[in-house]
């Protein structure tokens, strides 16, 4: 694994550019990554960064990429943690959006999923080289609630850490009232990110169920307009 930066080192600032001990009050901060762009063909690129231990998170990450390739103008990218090869990074550089995902495991996402967050701390130091980027998460675990809010937390600092803008769920929650149905989307009532449950003795061919993989879809969907605003946004801008 790549030597881990820590926040001690100097700051990288390109050539030209002031450094922040350098400005003077009132001066503008200095932009000091490329701004998010659309490529030739304005294809906002939505990138779902997970990991699944046993496949019932996986199923959770397809919905999530159905959801985002639904939505015209962008396309999904499913990108397994599981080896953490060049390729990965670079099709993660190459995203507009990273949605993060993992189950929950004894309260925080996966190990696997940590050992890429603590990885992506190169690209962290390159210059905060996911700064502006689209980012949201997704989780999934046997219990109802399985402390899987902190999962979701634990995404967006992450997002915070890399300058990445977090985008939640815009969905009320469904299952709380006494004539509401489990069926209903956003069953589990998250708006930090999607979550899911999957019974235990369930194999991921049935578990999460369907209303979770509805809501899960609703957040690839959500990630993808944003995104699309975010991108022709900054051509205006
Ligand atoms: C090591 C380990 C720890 C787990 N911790 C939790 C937990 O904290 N909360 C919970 O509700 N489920 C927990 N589970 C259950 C998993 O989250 C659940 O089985 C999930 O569906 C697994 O997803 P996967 O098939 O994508 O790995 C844990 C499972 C394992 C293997």
């Amino acid at each position: 694994m790549p030597a881990t930066p820590t926040a001690h080192e100097p700051e990288q600032v390109p050539a030209g550019q002031p450094s922040a001990a350098e400005l003077q009050p009132g001066q503008p901060v200095p932009t000091r990554a490329p701004q998010p762009q659309p490529d030739s063909s304005g294809t906002a690129r939505i990138a779902i960064a997970y990991h699944s231990g046993y496949g019932h998170t996986a199923r959770q990450a397809e919905a999530v990429a159905a959801g985002a390739d639904a939505v015209p103008g962008a396309t999904a990218d499913l990108v397994s943690l599981d080896e953490l090869t060049d390729d990965v990074w670079a099709r993660l550089k190459a995203a507009d959006a990273i949605i993060f995902g993992a189950p929950t495991y004894m309260g925080s996402p996966s190990a696997v999923f940590k050992a890429f967050a603590e990885a992506s701390a190169d690209v962290w130091a390159d210059n905060l080289g996911w700064r502006d980027k689209i980012a949201a998460g997704f989780t999934n675990s046997k219990a109802m609630s399985g402390d899987k809010l902190n999962s979701l937390v634990d995404f967006a600092v992450l997002a915070a850490q890399h300058g990445m803008i977090w985008v939640g769920l815009d969905i009320y929650p469904g299952w709380a009232e006494s004539t509401a149905s489990i069926e209903d989307l956003n069953r589990l009532g998250s708006w930090l990110g999607a979550m899911a449950q999957s019974d235990a003795d369930l194999s991921a061919e049935k578990a999460p169920p369907e209303t979770d993989l509805r809501t899960a879809a609703a957040l690839g969907s959500r990630v993808a307009t944003v995104t699309l605003r975010h991108l022709r946004g900054s051509l205006a801008a």
